[in-house]
């Protein structure tokens, strides 16, 4: 059987004595044979000709070969070489009958997404600096996971088994009664507050007011009245007006941010907390607790939460995303025996799971002890952050300003006199590179707030000090 010729391939740019790497080699033949549609179905060199042309190993043309193959680049036939595969044929679009579109959900209000352009400084983060987050520790353990033979292959609608052990023990030393059997891993803790959404057989939920606002989008989405509990971080709560406002509304659900609430930065006290529990018991409703602001406070861990207060039934969500890295997206919902089963049937129905890779690789980082070690240097980091922004606004705000002193964590509230305009604020400051986040859409009613959250975790001291410097000189500009 006569052979049909091979493709002559040439390598450019190789200085003499230097070999190509297998990956140099891939890119350069990928690149030639998929420069025009006329290579199509052509035979490759032999790997002992390519091999005795570019000086390398047989071995290194054969990895080259095996790479093409798995990316569809080319492809082998029966004893007869490697040959450049077709592409994929175009197909033949037919007449258009264009149909209307899906009506979709709107929401009342909604605030736009919100995000930094390159260069600017995110004055409202509620994110940790990525540049002080553990990313080359979790990538260590990303790459140990993806190389041993036990990867994941399948997943686990509840969650990694291991990872869910690890949260359980952890919640366990906070003063939790908690088991792995009741833990549910889920796409960041938003996820979690979702699937509670989705389950509670309510039509009411009740949460503070300024509430986090995607939240209260998706109280709006699950087609429930949504109730506003009022919080003002300098005077905690008013414990008279939240109990009247369950009495009349009577919510099946109340949501609540026990730490550093998000957007004003408030943390309840113990006797707030009890108080909560006793009107969940003569009112009957569900608690929810979001305890995303944990970890973040050094010294924090012996202030008691909801579900440490009120037992097994206050559901409780916490997530890894805003203390190790935000795109690792992984949390988790703390259920109950009475609970867990439609808290993992909600999240089957919305996701089926989690990547399980990516908590095998989460697990790895937390067993190797490097979550504690990283948490004690990143609280000493926020503290600092955190006096340093107190120094800062001393100085620089002009009187009516006030602001709250949460003691450390991420984010704290300032007020403003409502005689400067928070848009016109927020459009001068863009225009200086400086990004602050309004809260008009978190408030149920009328604002009985007029400032906005500052995250001191996010900008580095120099940043933080040029940011506030624009925002000085903004506000006094429009008192
Ligand atoms: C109070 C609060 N809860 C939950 C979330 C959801 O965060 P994630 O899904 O990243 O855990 C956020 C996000 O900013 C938040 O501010």
């Amino acid at each position: 059987m006569s052979r049909q010729p091979y493709l002559r391939l040439t390598f450019k740019g190789q200085r003499p004595g230097q070999r190509p790497t297998a990956s140099q080699l891939v890119e350069a033949i990928r690149d030639q044979v998929q420069g025009g549609s006329s290579l199509e179905g052509c035979r490759l060199p032999p790997v002992r000709v390519l091999a005795h042309q570019l000086g390398v190993a047989k071995g290194t043309i054969e990895s080259v070969y095996d790479e093409l193959k798995a990316q569809g680049v080319v492809e082998s036939r029966d004893r007869q070489g490697l040959f450049v595969a077709p592409r994929n044929p175009e197909v033949e679009v037919p007449e258009l009958t264009r149909v209307p579109p899906l009506a979709l959900k709107r929401l009342s209000s909604c605030q736009p997404t919100v995000t930094a352009r390159p260069g600017m400084l995110h004055l409202s983060a509620v994110f940790i600096d990525p540049r002080i987050l553990p990313r080359d520790r979790l990538a260590a353990c990303f790459r140990s996971v993806l190389k041993s033979p036990g990867m994941p292959g399948l997943y686990d609608t509840q969650g990694y088994r291991p990872l869910r052990e690890w949260i359980a023990e952890r919640l366990r030393g906070r003063g939790i009664d908690a088991r792995a059997d009741h833990v549910v891993i889920t796409n960041g803790s938003q996820q979690a507050l979702d699937i509670v959404m989705r389950m509670a057989a309510t039509g009411t939920v009740a949460t503070e007011s300024p509430a986090y606002f995607i939240g209260k989008y998706l109280m709006e989405l699950s087609g429930m009245q949504a109730v506003g509990l009022p919080v003002d971080p300098f005077q905690g709560l008013d414990l008279e007006r939240w109990e009247a406002l369950l009495r009349r509304h009577r919510p099946g659900l109340v949501y609540l941010t026990t730490n550093f609430q998000n957007p004003s930065g408030y943390s309840y006290s113990t006797r707030e907390l009890s108080h909560i529990c006793r009107w969940s018991r003569e009112h009957g409703f569900g608690i929810l607790e979001d305890d995303w602001g944990s970890d973040m406070l050094s010294y924090s861990e012996f202030r008691p939460s909801l579900r440490a207060l009120g037992g097994e039934n206050v559901l409780y969500m916490n997530s890894f995303t805003k203390k190790l890295l935000p795109s690792l997206r992984i949390g988790y919902l703390l259920g109950s025996e009475a609970t867990i089963s439609a808290l993992v049937m909600g999240k089957r129905v919305a996701t089926l799971g989690v990547p399980a890779v990516m908590e095998a690789g989460l697990y790895e980082f937390l067993d190797r002890g490097y979550y504690d070690t990283f948490l004690r240097t990143v609280q000493e980091e926020l503290d600092r952050r955190y006096r340093r922004c107190l120094d800062l606004l001393d100085r620089l705000m002009p009187e009516p300003v006030r602001w709250t002193t949460p003691g450390g964590g991420p984010i704290l509230w300032l007020e403003l006199p409502r005689s400067v305009s928070i848009p016109r604020l927020a459009a001068r400051l863009a225009a200086e590179q400086v990004l602050i986040e309004g809260s008009e859409d978190a408030f149920f009613d009328e604002p009985h707030l007029h400032g906005f959250r500052i995250g001191y975790a996010f900008l580095d001291p120099d940043e933080m000090e040029q940011a506030l410097a624009r925002l000085s000189e903004g506000i006094r500009a429009l008192l």
